[in-house]
């Protein structure tokens, strides 16, 4: 038995008929730019983010480049970040025209350590953008701490934590809740995938959501007026249609892959090479991956593609360790916690419809490896 990292068709199969006939109705009013379904998404992403504002753009890449944007962000400006990411969430910062500053993570969550990001404040820091990585939340309330008193925004990349919770002073709060603004994606992949690209940004703030609506359109809230350089990047209908379908089913799909993190864990218990996943107990963890820390990674890779095992290594090598970000200076060992988990994280298949067999061939492939 082969088992595929992801299984979109499998997911299509159980899906169909809504998402077919969501999508009819668009091409039936032919209203493909902006039309209902759009607000009707964003109103609903919003209510699901305790925000305000929903305000649909063309990818998870824009819904982090916008906000950015709307820091009126100058040269030498500097936004902190985490190096431990896919690479959108520095890129859009290099994009939007300022410095990333990367530094170290957690070691257990894999997500941006606070502590660092204190340490790595200086007169030109505007902002600190936080990944809630895997599916489960940054320190929030720590990185609050720190950006509140000295007037920093918080931009929160919650691409992979659409729906993820978190407990504050007893109190659940969720992603895109706390931050100023925060962006999503629904590439396909994602815990709300799209049929193609999407993203959004939530906000509670009323500029910064006319000001998001403005650049996402040319930088203009009336036709043919442009208050300032804006863009194109708009969420399309039949994405938003799609998504709408399929949003009833996020939060059992996010159950069923907790369920399956937590046989993964049981079964590996007793592996000693193998350290599952660690949930903050602070946490509700949407595990957008499942990433276990693994002796002999590479080994374990070559291995269970032979076995026809999907994997994945997310992220092989670390941010600020990237060619295009030599300039900054950042040598190998500056971000030592970084760099170790480019070494020894590797993701299992986590997909909702897995079945009980398929987990198990996967747990018998890795047991096998270390016996
Ligand atoms: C952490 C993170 N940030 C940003 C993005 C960018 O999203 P998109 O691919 O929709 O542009 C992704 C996903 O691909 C991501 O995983």
């Amino acid at each position: 038995m082969t088992v595929p990292m992801l299984d979109l068709v499998a997911q299509y199969a159980t899906i169909k008929d809504d998402v077919l006939t969501a999508m009819m109705k668009v091409v039936e009013t032919q209203q493909f730019i902006m039309g209902p379904a759009v607000p009707d998404l964003e109103a609903a992403i919003a209510r699901l983010s305790h925000a305000k504002h929903g305000i649909g753009c063309a990818s998870g890449t824009d819904a982090l480049l916008l906000p950015l944007k709307a820091v009126n962000l100058r040269p030498g400006d500097e936004v902190i970040t985490t190096p431990f990411t896919f690479f959108a969430t520095a890129g859009t910062i290099h994009n939007a025209g300022a410095t990333p500053v990367f530094v170290d993570i957690q070691p257990d969550t894999f997500n941006i350590d606070p502590a660092a990001v204190a340490r790595a404040i200086t007169p030109r820091t505007r902002a600190i953008m936080p990944v809630h990585l895997y599916g489960q939340m940054a320190d929030m309330l720590e990185l609050m701490a720190i950006a509140a008193p000295r007037g920093l925004k918080i931009i929160e990349d919650a691409a992979q934590a659409i729906g993820a919770r978190r407990k504050m002073d007893g109190e659940w709060r969720v992603a895109g809740e706390l931050g100023w603004v925060t962006g999503y994606s629904f590439f396909p992949s994602k815990n709300l995938g799209a049929w193609g690209d999407g993203g959004m940004m939530v906000t509670s703030d009323d500029a910064a959501a006319d000001r998001l609506r403005k650049l996402r359109l040319h930088g203009g809230a009336k036709q043919y007026h442009h208050d300032e350089v804006g863009t194109n990047s708009r969420l399309d209908t039949l994405q938003a249609a799609v998504l709408l379908a399929k949003l009833p089913r996020l939060s059992q799909w996010s159950g069923k892959r907790r369920d399956h993190a937590a046989y993964y864990t049981k079964a590996f218990a007793d592996i000693a090479e193998v350290k599952p996943p660690v949930i903050d107990p602070a946490n509700e963890h949407i595990f957008h991956q499942y990433t276990l820390r693994a002796e002999r990674r590479d080994e374990l890779q070559a291995h269970l593609k032979n076995e026809g095992i999907g994997h994945a290594v997310y992220y092989p090598i670390p941010l600020h360790r990237q060619p295009c970000f030599a300039h900054l200076g950042y040598k190998d060992g500056s971000l030592p916690q970084a760099e170790r988990a480019s070494r020894e994280a590797i993701s299992l298949p986590i997909y909702p419809e897995l079945t009980r067999a398929q987990l198990d061939r996967v747990i018998e492939t890795i047991r096998g490896f270390y016996r």
